[in-house]
C-alpha cells in the first residue's frame, strides 16, 4: 500500500497512476505502439480513463477491461461503444462534470480535437474529445488529452491546483512545443510533463527543447522516459 500518488509513463499517452487503494490506467495505447515496452496483457488495474475515441488512446482499453473488470470512465459514446464490444463496467460522464470515485474524484474538461474511429463504412464518431482532471492522495493531476491551446486552460488551473499536467507536445495533431509550454503557465502548474510525441514520424520533437523552453518560461518541467515512476509531491 502506498501513501502517495505515483505516476508511471508507459509512452505516448499513456500513463498508470497509482493511488492509495485504486490503480488508475490512462489512454491505453500498447499494441501498435512502437515506443510501448509493456504489453496490454501483463497491465492489471482498477480503472481506465479514456480521453477520446482514436486508437492511439481508447487503444486496448476494452481487452484490458474485459480481463481485469476495470470500469471505464470516458465520454458517453467512447464508454457506450466499450460496452457494446463487452466492457462490463463503464462510468460515462461528458465535459464540465466530476464524479466521486472509489479512488478520488475525476472530472472531464473541453479538449480541442476530434474523436472517432475509423470503420469498414467510414468514421464512427465518439463524442467530444476530453482532458481529464484526477484528484486522490490530496493531488491532482490533469491529462489534457489530444488537444490545442486553449484560453480555458486558465480556468481549468484556477478550479483546481494542478500539482501535474501531462501535455500534448508533439505537434500536428496536438499543440506543439511553445503551446504545451503556454499552457504549463495557463494552468499554474506545479509541474509539466509532455506527452504525445516521437511515437510517430509525424509528431517527432526533442525534449531537450521542451525543457529548455519551459525552464525559460519558469516553468518546472520533467521528461519522462518510458517505464520511469515518479512521485506527485
Ligand atoms: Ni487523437
Ligand atoms: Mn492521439
Amino acid at each position: 500500500m502506498i501513501s502517495a500518488m505515483q505516476l508511471t509513463y508507459l509512452s505516448h499517452s499513456c500513463f498508470l497512476v497509482e493511488t492509495s487503494a485504486h490503480r488508475l490506467l490512462i489512454d491505453p495505447f500498447f499494441t501498435g505502439n512502437p515506443l510501448a515496452k509493456t504489453k496490454a496483457d501483463q497491465i492489471e488495474c482498477d480503472f481506465i480513463l479514456v480521453s477520446h475515441g482514436h486508437e492511439d488512446h481508447l487503444g486496448d482499453a476494452v481487452p484490458i477491461a474485459k480481463r481485469t473488470d476495470a470500469t471505464i470512465i470516458s465520454n458517453f459514446e467512447v464508454c457506450m461503444a466499450c460496452a457494446k464490444e463487452g466492457a462490463k463496467n463503464i462510468h460515462p460522464m461528458n465535459p464540465g462534470g466530476a464524479w466521486q470515485a472509489p479512488f478520488g474524484r475525476v472530472k472531464l474538461t473541453i479538449a480541442h480535437h476530434s474523436s472517432s474511429r475509423q470503420t469498414e463504412n467510414g468514421f464512427l464518431y465518439l463524442g467530444n474529445p476530453c482532458g481529464i482532471v484526477v484528484t486522490a492522495d490530496g493531488k491532482t493531476i490533469y491529462h489534457a488529452g489530444d488537444t490545442g491551446l486553449f484560453l480555458d486552460m486558465k480556468l481549468i488551473g484556477e478550479l483546481d491546483a494542478i500539482d501535474a499536467a501531462l501535455l500534448p507536445a508533439g505537434d500536428n495533431f496536438t499543440m506543439g512545443i511553445d503551446d504545451a509550454v503556454m499552457a504549463a503557465g495557463f494552468l499554474k502548474a506545479k509541474l509539466a510533463i509532455p506527452m504525445h510525441y516521437n511515437t510517430f514520424d509525424l509528431i517527432k520533437m526533442d525534449p531537450r527543447v521542451f525543457e529548455q523552453k519551459a525552464a525559460a518560461a519558469k516553468i518546472r518541467a520533467k521528461v519522462m522516459q518510458v517505464g520511469e515512476k515518479i512521485e506527485i509531491a
